[in-house]
């Protein structure tokens, strides 16, 4: 066993913390007050190969392993969390599903501009009444002369409103009501219409869109076979489960870091905060925590880099480093008291941004039943392809 990363993932993970550092770290709390970002900031990340990092040479991307990519991720939600989950959805949820489940011509096509950041991709699962059972989608398509007549709309779509590539599943087979005849397209972004922006708790430098669709897609734009989309749509979450668990340490440990620092300054009773058994059992259990987290999210990515079954792991990782946001963000809060409270320090965001790591891309109950029906042997371990 070798716990080492290699010189080229430290490599990557030192780029991603320097831009993290530099270009997104003292910008979050104005972004988390003006809802956004800017784009900019994408062209920087894309210029670096930040965007594609998992993504080979060959489509345009910076040909490192996924282990790469989820130190990357959680790099970059340390500094800002809905920059994290931007590139999460854009490589997870729509690039790599593109580069598993396309044609070769569908990867020469779609991959380059995503994995260059000229655009910035999304993936259009949830509907209205569809949500943690996503079997339940109701957006329809039906044959039309040269493709697809689809018909739906659907809801909370990170990143649809930067206008690229939506990864979108619908209802090819009007007979079923289940997860079966469902298929995946990749649809343009002006064939959607954005309908709403979400307000949300947290997560507010990213972007969440309602979205309707009334087009007619080429028949090229069907990604794997029809009927087959709801599979790809559990593989890819299989993967991007392991994003949001990166996402969620790296929440966890920015909110460590802060707490760890203030203990060390902060007096009470004539010593430091951090010289309190109670601020030290605080302190422990948060780095006890963020590092089972770390390991286990890790375990995750090095499976799937590897080509290996990682539904399970995925999903114990993202279960498990979610609640340890949680958790241990309101600790942070709590070693900081009042000033904790405040926005004159980041752990309040720290902790409105942990939130949902608990809920996206499945929420801790769907995780458990996932884990529940691997280990009961009701579902087969699969690799992501
Ligand atoms: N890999 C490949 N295929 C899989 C699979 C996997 N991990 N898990 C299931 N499948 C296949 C099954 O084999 C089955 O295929 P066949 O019918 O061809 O045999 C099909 O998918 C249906 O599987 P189930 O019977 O298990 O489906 P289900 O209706 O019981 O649902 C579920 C399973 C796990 C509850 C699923 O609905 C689920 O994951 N729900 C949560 C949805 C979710 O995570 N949404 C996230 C939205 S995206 C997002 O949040 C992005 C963001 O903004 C950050």
């Amino acid at each position: 066993m070798d716990f080492e990363l290699t010189p080229e993932q430290r490599e990557i993970r030192g780029v991603a913390r320097e831009v993290a550092l530099a270009e997104i770290e003292p910008h979050a709390a104005e972004w988390d007050r003006a809802h956004g970002f800017p784009r900019s900031l994408l062209d920087a990340l894309g210029a670096l190969g930040l965007l594609g990092v998992c993504v080979p040479e060959k489509y345009g991307g910076a040909g490192a392993d996924f282990v790469s990519y989820i130190l990357v991720l959680e790099e970059l939600s340390r500094a800002d969390a809905g920059v994290g989950v931007t590139v999460a959805v854009h490589t997870s949820a729509c690039t790599l599903p593109i580069l598993a489940f396309g044609t070769d011509a569908q990867r020469a096509r779609f991959v380059p501009p995503l994995a260059r950041g000229e655009q910035v991709g999304c993936f259009a699962l949830t509907e209205p009444g569809a949500g943690s059972d996503a079997g339940a989608l109701v957006t329809r398509a039906e044959p039309a002369e040269g493709g697809w007549h689809v018909v739906g709309a659907k809801q909370w779509i990170t990143n649809a409103a930067f206008g690229g590539p939506v990864l979108l599943f619908a209802r090819t087979d009007p007979e079923t009501r289940t997860a079966c005849g469902v298929s995946a397209f990749v649809v343009d972004g002006r064939q959607i219409e954005v309908t709403r922006t979400e307000e949300k708790l947290g997560l507010n430098s990213s972007v969440t869109n309602d979205i309707a669709i009334d087009a007619v897609v080429d028949a090229d734009r069907l990604l794997g076979e029809e009927g087959h989309g709801f599979r790809i749509a559990m593989a890819t979450l299989d993967g991007g489960r392991i994003g949001i668990a990166a996402q969620a340490v790296g929440i966890a440990q920015a909110a460590y870091d802060v707490a760890l620092r203030y203990a060390q300054e902060r007096q009470t009773f004539g010593r430091r905060i951090a010289d309190h058994q109670a601020i030290q059992h605080k302190l422990a259990n948060m780095s006890m925590e963020i590092d089972a987290a770390r390991l286990l999210t890790l375990r995750a990515a090095w499976l799937k880099a590897n080509d290996r079954p990682h539904t399970e792991e995925g999903a114990k990782a993202k279960l498990f480093a979610s609640e340890t946001a949680r958790r241990q963000t309101a600790e942070a809060i709590q070693v900081l008291g009042g000033y904790g409270y405040t926005k004159e320090f980041p752990v309040e965001r720290y902790y409105r941004d942990a939130k949902i790591t608990e809920i996206y891309e499945g929420t801790s109950e769907i995780q458990r039943l996932v884990i529940a029906r691997q280990i009961l042997g009701e579902r087969q371990a699969v690799a992501s392809e």
